[in-house]
């Protein structure tokens, strides 16, 4: 199976720490007008949850288009309307998405925008309350996934827990960390060495890497919990 591509976006990145920008592995994404726009409104702690979701889904969409660029692909050429030769390309592996319940799951609506009907596997993880440390409960999976490629959907990488646990999920059902691509809002410096450092191989894209985490296991200056915010589980707003 063709191994995905590893040249950065490129350009200026959206993180307060240097040292995964340019990383081989971690795709941060170029800190455009339109990106810092996004996240400056969905950082807000006064923004409603019509403004946060809105946002968010446009930094999803983001993501997605730069995580789904990085799958194997080919020259393909279509012949335009007007009768010329235009020289595209199409994604040629098999290749599905994973999304880790319940954060995870607000980025399928995004994906299948971009990626209609993509197959989408489910695993199922909640960090304890006081220990911080991930419990799989359940998981579901697409046929075939050792021959897949995987755009792994989990919006916060806050120690790595979670995305270490589902890699676990992936890697029992076939698939090798090589083959995936994690698809993350934001990830913490700690994290993103935890998680590289048991999977060197694994590709993350992600639109900002953020200065530390807190004691209590989030992220600075980070967003909150994404899940409470996103499905409206968190203080009340309007
Ligand atoms: C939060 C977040 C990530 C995970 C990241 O989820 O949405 O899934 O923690 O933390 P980690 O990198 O330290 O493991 P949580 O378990 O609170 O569940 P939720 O998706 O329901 O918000």
């Amino acid at each position: 199976m063709p191994s995905l591509r590893s040249e950065s976006a490129g350009g200026a990145a959206l993180s307060e720490v240097s040292e995964f920008v340019g990383h081989p592995r971690v795709h941060v994404l170029p800190a455009t007008p339109a990106l810092l726009a996004a996240h400056t409104l969905i950082r807000d702690r006064e923004a409603s949850r019509e403004v946060f979701t809105t946002h968010s889904r446009r930094v999803f969409r983001m993501l997605l288009e730069a995580a789904v660029g990085l799958l194997p692909s080919e020259r393909n050429a279509v012949l335009t309307p007007a009768g010329h030769v235009f020289e595209g390309l199409v994604v040629t592996e098999k290749a599905c998405a994973v999304s880790v319940v319940r954060a995870g799951e607000s980025l399928e609506s995004e994906l299948w925008a971009v990626v209609p009907g993509m197959r989408l596997g489910k695993i199922l993880i909640q960090r304890d309350k006081s220990t911080k440390q991930p419990r799989l409960y359940y998981f579901h999976l697409p046929p075939d996934m050792e021959h897949q490629h995987v755009l792994l959907l989990e919006p916060m990488l806050a120690t790595g827990g979670s995305l270490l646990a589902a890699l676990d999920v992936l890697a029992e059902a076939g698939t090798p960390s090589s083959s995936v691509i994690a698809v993350n809002v934001m990830s913490s410096p700690p994290g993103l060495e935890r998680v590289l450092d048991e999977h060197p191989d694994l590709t993350i894209v992600t639109s900002s890497v953020e200065r530390d985490l807190d004691e209590n296991a989030f992220m600075v200056p980070g967003i909150g919990d994404f899940g409470d915010r996103y499905f409206g589980t968190d203080v009340a707003r309007p």
